[in-house]
């Protein structure tokens, strides 16, 4: 039976604590079973203006949902619902929330240690270890369709992979009924309910609430609500080890003239390709690797220039 969760249930268990940069609270949402690692783990991160969470990584796959309020990830700004899905053993930050506070869900299938910080060297040296790694991240917006009748389900065109990684924004018309998409092949589904309400069992679930799928339940019948409902559908991919959605690689000559080849971050596989620049960060197109200021950091992780290497083309 698929484990869910309203905000207005849990908050009262909400716990605050102080950070050196600010106030920290946290929601559980759904609560992982101490001795079985494969059991998943929902809660929900809020924080102070300013409040700073270190380049960190996790061993498992993680999606993150921002339910209220702003702030960055590395260089990336973070708004209301944006999601970001980071493959285990991918570091990324820091997360500083923003003037307007900033919460947001994190979603794991699978129990997990916590935060590995990058500023820590027994964990940085722990993570150049790692072999088979397959560093990958990406944000996107859900593209929600309005509609009066049916549904109108919506695949996110970043967050997508091989191994069952994919993601949807899933709208339901008022009082109506439709499938989600199957989580079969798998890892786990989500459900986050970020607008109007989810009749299950005869209770309503209104935004925020949170449902976990396992592959083994099969598609989700989402009921909706008076006011219909909006749902982002996340699937996790069934191995972070074995999937290939990092295998972008692209086939630019990278030995040779300067202005022509490509860069890539050791930790995080961020890809600087000298002949595209980084004109956001006043890096003009064909600018050489070693004309990148030494203060640069890379936007998705914040190591420095010299954890990156050139991309040798055989
Ligand atoms: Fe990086």
């Amino acid at each position: 039976m698929p484990q869910i969760a309203a905000y207005e249930d849990m908050k009262a268990q909400k716990t605050q604590r102080q950070t050196p940069t600010g106030t920290a609270w946290r929601t559980n949402f759904i609560s992982a079973d101490e001795h079985n690692a494969a059991t998943p783990v929902a809660f929900l991160v809020e924080g102070t203006e300013g409040r700073v969470i270190k380049p960190h990584f996790h061993e498992n796959d993680q999606y993150q949902v921002i339910v209220h309020g702003n702030g960055v990830m590395g260089k990336h700004d973070l708004s209301v619902n944006a999601v970001h899905f980071t493959k285990g053993y991918t570091p990324y930050g820091p997360i500083i929330f923003g003037d307007q506070q900033m919460g947001f869900l994190t979603l794991r299938a699978h129990k997990d240690p916590g935060a590995q910080y990058l500023d820590e060297p027994e964990k940085l040296a722990k993570l150049k270890s790692i072999a088979n790694r397959n560093p990958w991240q990406a944000t996107e917006l859900p593209k929600f369709t309005p509609v009066t009748d049916g549904a109108a389900v919506n695949a996110f065109t970043d967050i997508k992979g091989d191994a069952g990684l994919a993601s949807f924004a899933m709208t339901v018309a008022a009082n109506g009924r439709a499938m989600a998409p199957d989580p079969a092949l798998t890892n786990g589904q989500y459900l986050i309910i970020t607008r109007g309400s989810l009749i299950y069992q005869g209770k309503e679930y209104c935004a925020l609430s949170v449902a976990f799928v396992t592959p083994e339940e099969g598609a989700f019948e989402v009921v909706a609500g008076a006011d219909g409902v909006d749902a982002l559908v996340l699937h996790f991919p069934r191995t972070w080890s074995t999937s290939t959605a990092t295998t972008t690689t692209t086939t630019v000559q990278a030995k040779g003239a300067p202005g022509t080849r490509v860069w890539e971050c050791m930790l995080c596989a961020f890809v600087y390709d000298e002949a595209k620049g980084m004109p956001d960060e006043g890096v003009a197109p064909g600018t050489p690797w070693e004309d990148v200021p030494e203060d640069w950091i890379c936007p998705d992780c914040s190591t420095g220039k010299s954890e990156f290497q050139m991309r040798v083309v055989n």
